[in-house]
């Protein structure tokens, strides 16, 4: 079969291998992906050693997706943008670097949740790898407009001019960087791209923020309802978390090696935790 992987350090706990799995066995595909723990300061050489070995293909997670970026003899715009890289492809000799996570948000906020990001009010809630990757696929969707607020202001109004640079033509979307202070407005979609839910956190945020029927997205996921989306059901808004994002990157990802698209939802449900 062919030789497909994921690379991370932690690795123990990825789904990426089983997600991988059922969209080969869904689709007819004869293909092999495993996870590999790269060792801290060996990422560049434990991805030559899988390219050499025969590998086609690599998607790569924390801490390396920046390592990843640099490693990249060809970048698509949208890692270009994201400065972070997840899927490798091993093609005549060159490493191609791509990022998938953006799409994969948009897919599963759009497809999925089934909530238009075209015409709403979007709110970033932080400005690190995570927020920077969404940006581009975010403002291709048409919001009528699309802030950012993090902790740090300036690292918000930094990805707002990143992205102001990035868009050519066409009418601009209003996009503004805010404190958590200056964060009073109303949105009809809320997502929360900061870390915080990984510490038990929650951001300082308003329940006023969440208009009526909005979709508030946390990009984590785990067996637990993280803090974000606690305060968001409080709040009435519709909650989802990260778990499709990280099964619709997956797809995009093999998209890409396998030029087949498989059926994400099916693959969401298997697994998402049952409860009770
Ligand atoms: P990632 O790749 O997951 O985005 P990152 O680049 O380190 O990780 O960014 C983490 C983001 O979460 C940042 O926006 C960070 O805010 P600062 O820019 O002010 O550091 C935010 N963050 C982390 N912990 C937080 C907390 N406890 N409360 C609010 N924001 C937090």
């Amino acid at each position: 079969p062919d030789q497909y992987g994921v690379f991370g350090n932690p690795i123990q706990h990825s789904k990426s291998p089983i997600i991988h799995a059922l969209f080969a066995e869904q689709t007819g595909q004869n293909l092999d992906y495993r996870k590999y723990l790269a060792p801290l300061n060996g990422f560049a050489q434990s991805i030559h050693q899988f390219a050499e070995s025969g590998g086609l293909g690599a998607n790569v997670t924390v801490p390396f997706k920046i390592e990843a970026f640099q490693l990249a003899d060809v970048l698509s715009e949208r890692a270009r943008m994201a400065g972070a890289v997840n899927t490798l492809s091993f093609r005549e000799g060159k490493i191609v670097g791509d990022n998938t996570d953006g799409a994969g948000l948009v897919r599963d906020i759009v497809l999925n949740a089934r909530c238009p990001i075209a015409g709403c009010r979007v709110l970033l809630l932080g400005a690190g790898g995570a927020a920077r990757g969404a940006i581009l696929p975010l403002l291709e969707q048409n919001p009528v407009r699309l802030d950012i607020a993090n902790r740090t202001k300036q690292k918000a109004e930094d990805l707002i001019n990143l992205a102001k640079r990035e868009i050519s033509g066409g009418a601009p979307i209003p996009m503004q960087a805010l404190s958590w202070e200056q964060l009073n407005g109303n949105y009809d979609v809320v997502i929360n791209a900061t870390s915080a839910s990984l510490h038990g956190d929650l951001p300082p945020i308003s329940a006023s923020i969440f208009a009526d029927r909005c979709l508030a997205y946390d990009m984590m996921y785990g067996d637990q309802v993280t803090p974000f989306n606690q305060f968001a059901t409080l709040a009435g808004a519709q909650i989802r978390d990260g778990l499709g994002m990280l099964v619709e990157q997956a797809a995009e990802a093999f998209w890409i090696w396998r030029g087949i698209r498989p059926e994400t939802l099916k693959v969401i449900n298997a697994l998402r935790p049952r409860v009770g």
